[in-house]
């Protein structure tokens, strides 16, 4: 049975999704130059599921590696999660980040189109949207970049319709998600960030654990309920699922899609760390500082388009959400060196 490439394949989100795609009866085939994931991630993930992930150790970038990778392969379609995606350091790292996102993707598509397999789903995100005038956000509303990593994403989006407008056989899903969080039950596999966190929920996991003092809150003055930045988060296993339906749908409808993955709710930080310290009964010590250059208030998806097209929805709760966050955590308090 040929395999669903998945690039970046030890990565948060991928790994996630390669034991839904297993659940559902896909093959999978990874593949990831693990610049910011480790191997363990995927012998995580055949404990899960008890069976080995095959998996090739490339760089997206590399078409001689590639090439191989689809001559000794049979693979009818890839889930393209490859990529940097740190906004800060993009701003620092901007040809990293355009070689990576950009140059990486487009060997990798002319690689595909060499080989006949046109079924992509790529990895895109609420950030090309920029600071949304319309809440909730719908997936026809203006975009805007604000900074190199979104631009990536938005140059990928511009490139991938020039793709399948010059070849019909294309089918591609442009997810974009909002702000995923949580991980698998199992508490086995989750988000392993190096260094310091920068997105919220695994700051806060690693202040509750013990291994930062405080979490800063940046801004409160911020025009939501409680003036703290408002965010739709969504559980990976819930985002995970949307890739399999995405893949589902592919395989029936040609053409070029850009969906939002989002609940549809929004929260705010403040409520975030409430649940997760009454959820978790664990405090979880704040202080409110400035906020940080670039952030936006407000970001929540109008999730109708992935139920209507997918038959998709986010179906985990924020305290289903916080709780797999913590057993993560606390399982593996130092990522997969724990
Ligand atoms: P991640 O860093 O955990 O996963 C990305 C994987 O890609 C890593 O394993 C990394 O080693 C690999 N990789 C990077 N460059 C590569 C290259 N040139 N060749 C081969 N492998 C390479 O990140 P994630 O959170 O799982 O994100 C997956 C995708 O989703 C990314 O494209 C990201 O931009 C996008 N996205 C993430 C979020 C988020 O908040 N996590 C939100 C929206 C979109
Ligand atoms: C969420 C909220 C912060 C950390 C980023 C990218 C976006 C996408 C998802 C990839 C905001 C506040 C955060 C902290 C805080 N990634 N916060 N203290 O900024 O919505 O989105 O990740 O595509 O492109 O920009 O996510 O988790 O960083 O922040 O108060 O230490 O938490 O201000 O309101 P964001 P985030």
């Amino acid at each position: 049975m040929p395999a669903i490439l998945l690039t970046g394949g030890a990565g948060y989100i991928a790994s996630h999704t390669a034991i839904c795609l297993l659940e559902a009866g896909f093959e999978v085939l990874a593949l990831d130059n693990f610049s910011n994931s480790q191997p363990q991630a995927l012998e995580r993930v055949a404990q899960i599921c008890g069976r080995s992930i095959p998996f090739v150790q490339a760089d997206i970038r590399d078409e001689a590696a590639l090439e191989h990778v689809f001559n000794t392969h049979q693979i009818s379609a890839v889930v393209h999660f490859a990529g940097l995606k740190a906004v800060g350091e993009s701003t620092e790292k901007p040809l990293e980040y355009y070689d990576n996102n950009v140059a990486g993707t487009v060997t990798l598509c002319r690689v595909m189109a060499r080989h006949g397999v046109k079924q992509l789903v790529f990895s895109s995100s609420a950030t090309v949207y920029g600071d949304a005038q319309k809440m909730p956000i719908c997936e026809d509303a203006p975009r805007s970049a604000t900074n190199p990593y979104g631009q990536s994403k938005l140059m990928l989006e511009y490139i991938l319709a020039d793709l399948q407008a010059s070849d019909p056989q294309w089918r591609i899903a442009v997810l974009r998600y909002f702000n995923p969080v949580g991980a698998h039950p199992s508490g086995l596999i989750g988000e392993n960030p190096n260094g310091i966190p920068n997105n919220l929920m695994p700051f806060i996991s690693q202040v509750a654990v013990g291994k930062r003092a405080k979490l800063s809150v940046f801004g409160d003055d911020y025009a939501t309920p409680d003036g703290t930045g408002v965010r739709d988060y969504i559980h990976v296993m819930d985002l995970a699922d949307g890739h399999v339906k995405a893949l589902q749908y592919l395989q029936q409808q040609a053409g070029l899609v850009a969906v939002n993955l989002g609940t549809g709710q929004g929260y705010s930080v403040l409520q975030m760390v409430k649940a997760f310290s009454e959820i978790n009964q664990v405090a979880v010590p704040y202080q409110i500082v400035a906020r940080r250059p670039g952030d936006i208030g407000t970001c929540y998806a109008d999730a109708r388009l992935a139920l209507q097209l997918f038959g998709w929805k986010a179906e985990r709760d924020l305290a289903d959400m916080v709780r797999d966050a913590w057993r993560w955590q606390q399982q593996n308090p130092d990522g997969y060196c724990s």
